[in-house]
């Protein structure tokens, strides 16, 4: 039973008090539960959310550019395949995003994406761990974060499919938790009658969970020592990337982030640069047009590496910031909500995954090709949509019939897709390609 004195206390301290006003509306076990959801809240950190970092002692963070990862791919690939054959490595997907751009009510996950097989965005994702798994002859670990706006769905969608052919239990489900959004000034919302307006934490929400969860303990346990993270809605994200392991067990590194050049100075990514002798991920939000444009002395680019969220993650640093209660801040980002009874424009509060990178002893970035592995699925239409990324997904197949002697000239319109269980990464496909076609002139699709 929440004690009222110490609720209104609490609720009086941080601005919250007109709650109180909507508890007294509501009876039993309705506004029981309301009040133990208001006592549960960290009211304090909403009030101080993150602030951007003064870019003042910015400087380079160690990157693996091309020639260092060209000198060094045989060695940490080998280094990488050892590790995930000794199952030692797992996956990990953020699925637990509201995808409010895209305007579809189901789960990302959920979008019919493949333009021949017709396969969704998490039927590939889960093909490309079952494609990893075969290879190694190990059922890898694969952990998909939901959150209270994805969880049902998506796990009736992998129990409706089987799980895609994965071993049972490999697909391993847990919820984020939930935040509230609040109004401009700072005040909490409804989102009906006895129930708070909140949010997905973030994907940063996913350290947290992992931990309550028993996750993380778990994979502790198996001997797992390495999590490849991916974003759902980047259907072309590798998974079976043995540089990127071997390169954090190589470098002892708490954290890999993959980096890209950026486009042009204004694409909309994070980068990861040196703050303070700490790694960080600057967004591109905390930065100004002419802070993008800034050179370092010898006319290298400040802000030159551009992170697509992808990262490997030592499990033992997780579980180290965990020991230490180590909590990620919350940002917030001013968005349309969806208010009881009416609706508003107010803060979004997240937390966001990349805030560990600044907890890393040792932090590295390794350079990647955009085309091979960057194919993020956004916007319902225009820049990064699911037309774009079915596009590069056909241009990344392409380049890999090219590669083995095919003749590629295709039409407007034509698409290529390359099932992840026929291949899932170039030199899986240069392996298996059995010369059946010698030209590809239009629609073309590879099933295994
Ligand atoms: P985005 O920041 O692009 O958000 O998430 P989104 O929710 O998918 O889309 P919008 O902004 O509402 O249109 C990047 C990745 O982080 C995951 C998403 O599922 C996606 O894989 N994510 C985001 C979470 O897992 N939890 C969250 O609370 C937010």
């Amino acid at each position: 039973m929440t004690d009222a004195f110490a609720l209104a206390d609490l609720l009086a301290k941080n601005g919250q008090s007109h709650l109180l006003e909507h508890v007294k509306t509501l009876d039993g076990a309705a506004r029981e539960i309301f009040c133990a959801r208001l006592a549960a809240i960290d009211w304090a950190e909403l009030a101080h959310p993150c602030e951007p970092p003064a870019a003042s002692k910015v400087a380079k963070s160690r990157v693996l550019d091309q020639d260092e990862r060209n000198r060094r791919t045989a060695e940490l690939a080998t280094r990488g395949e050892a590790a995930f054959r000794a199952g030692q490595v797992a996956v990990l997907m953020v699925a637990g995003g509201q995808g409010t751009r895209l305007g579809s009510s189901a789960p990302k996950g959920c979008f019919t994406i493949a333009p021949h097989s017709g396969k969704s965005i998490y039927q590939l994702q889960a093909e490309k761990v079952l494609s990893l798994s075969r290879r190694v002859g190990k059922a890898i670990p694969f952990l998909v974060m939901t959150s209270p706006a994805t969880d049902a769905e998506t796990r009736q969608f992998f129990a409706a499919h089987a799980d895609f052919g994965l071993a049972p239990g490999q697909a391993r489900f847990f919820s984020q938790g939930t935040v509230p959004s609040i109004a401009i000034d700072g005040k909490a919302l409804l989102a009906g009658p006895g129930k708070l307006l909140e949010n997905p934490d973030g994907h940063g929400g996913c350290h947290t969970a992992l931990v309550q969860s028993g996750n993380l303990k778990r994979l502790s346990d198996e001997g797992v020592r390495q999590i490849v993270y991916i974003q759902v809605d980047n259907i072309l994200a590798p998974v079976d990337d043995a540089v990127l392991v071997g390169l954090a067990e190589a470098e002892n590194a708490d954290v890999v982030s993959k980096v890209l050049e950026k486009a042009h100075p204004d694409e909309k990514l994070g980068h990861l640069v040196k703050v303070d002798g700490r790694d960080r991920i600057v967004e591109y939000t905390e930065l100004t047009p002419e802070q993008t444009r800034l050179r370092f002395p010898d006319g290298e680019i400040i802000y030159r590496w551009g992170s697509p969220a992808m990262h490997c993650w030592s499990v033992a640093f997780l579980d180290r910031l965990a020991k230490r209660g180590f909590k990620l801040p919350l940002h917030r980002s001013k968005k349309p909500l969806k208010a009881w009874p009416q609706e508003t424009t107010g803060w979004k509060n997240e937390r966001f995954m990349f805030d560990l990178v600044p907890e890393a002893e040792t932090s590295v970035g390794v350079i990647i090709h955009r085309g091979a592995e960057f194919a993020p699925v956004k916007n319902a239409s225009g820049d990064d949509s699911p037309a774009t990324a079915v596009q590069l997904a056909s241009d990344l197949y392409a380049g890999w019939l090219r590669k083995a002697g095919v003749r590629v000239d295709l039409p407007a319109g034509a698409r290529i897709e390359i099932s992840p269980l026929f291949a899932a990464t170039e030199a899986q496909f240069l392996t298996r390609w059995d010369k059946r076609v010698a030209a590809v002139t239009g629609d073309y699709y590879i099933e295994a």
